[in-house]
């Protein structure tokens, strides 16, 4: 068995958005989503199964990760162990290249970066769909942060979610696209991504319309792909962000994850488009605005956030690569 296995992956944001579990054991969504993988934000995994451990040993950026979030991990590696069949400890050691839990999607690229280093030091050779099966255990995005460029999540059907897995639908060198993070001062810690979408699921009027209108939207965001119709994708993308957040809203009581600095940004990315600029918004489980674009807009688009008060640092991605080992 190799000893420690060291793995890289990207984060993804989400361009058709995820929002629900058909089954929160499983980790399968009720519905499909569509994301870009992002080269600047990642996480870099290693992984050790080592007979001398009394227990598993986990790092994130250096320090101990206690309670929850050790829960959740080792709750992962029981998983490959069970895969692997062996029962032997492990010690991980985790970076994540930008802040952790900040809407950011650091569990896309953690999961991501812990199934396949985690896999390889278990001693299995995955393919990338087992991958990404393995990897929607731990976070249902992770299992889109297992290919590079732009990539769909089946939502699946099977009681077993053997069909729940993702694809990649183009390479990173598709098409120029940028998408640009303005990360805003984040004070209040939001409600986790499980804890909002079950609470959604029970308690939304519209979660039935939105489950039913997600598949058109997915297949209009292909169609647009493939004609590389820029302000197709772009509206789609705001739509489906916008219906993501609406729904969860009008959940009782209803989630806004969004501050007013968020709305600040929505407005001003319209008032950028009205200027002749294309620039589409997208927003996760947190106040963090991403602004869709292609490369040829990038700078002006930065340019005018960098002004903006309320924005602590932006950061502008490519389409990244897909998980994979480093030596
Ligand atoms: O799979 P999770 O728990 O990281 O949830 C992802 C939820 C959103 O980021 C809001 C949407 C998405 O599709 O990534």
């Amino acid at each position: 068995m190799p000893n420690r296995v060291t793995a890289k992956a990207c984060s993804n944001i989400a361009l058709v958005k995820y929002w629900g579990k058909r089954l929160t054991s499983l980790n399968t969504p009720d519905v499909g989503s569509l994301s870009l993988t992002l080269d600047k934000l990642h996480t870099i995994t290693s992984v050790d199964f080592n007979k001398s451990l009394k227990e598993d040993i986990i790092n994130l950026n250096g320090v101990p990760v206690a309670s929850v979030g050790y829960t959740r991990i080792k709750n992962f590696l029981d998983l490959i162990r069970e895969k692997a069949k062996m029962d032997i400890y492990a010690e991980v050691n985790t970076e994540n290249n930008f802040p952790t839990a900040a809407g950011l999607a650091s569990s896309a690229s953690g999961f991501a970066a812990l199934a396949l280093a985690g896999s390889r030091a278990a001693d299995l050779t995955l393919s990338d769909m087992e991958l990404s099966l393995l990897a929607r255990r731990g976070s249902g995005s992770a299992a889109r942060s297992v290919y590079g460029g732009l990539v769909e999540m089946n939502a699946g059907l099977n009681p077993d979610g053997s069909d729940s897995y993702a694809v990649q639908l183009y390479p990173e060198s598709y098409w120029d696209l940028r998408m640009i993070i303005a990360v805003l001062s984040d004070k209040q810690k939001s409600i986790g991504s499980t804890e909002g979408m079950n609470h959604t699921k029970q308690t939304a009027p519209y979660y039935n319309q939105w489950v039913k209108s997600s598949e058109n939207d997915l297949s209009e965001m292909r169609n647009a792909l493939k004609k590389q119709d820029f302000q197709k994708v772009g509206e789609i993308t705001e739509h489906s962000c916008l219906k993501m957040h609406g729904l969860a809203m009008s959940a009782a009581p209803g989630i806004i994850y969004w501050t007013a600095e968020t709305v600040k940004i929505i407005h001003l990315v319209r008032s950028m488009r009205r200027d002749g600029i294309q620039a589409y918004f997208t927003i996760d489980a947190g106040p963090q605005v991403k602004i869709l674009c292609r490369s040829q807009e990038a700078a002006a688009i930065e340019k005018i956030l960098r002004r903006e008060p309320e924005i602590d640092t932006v950061i502008s991605c490519s389409p990244g690569p897909g998980a994979h080992l480093l030596e």
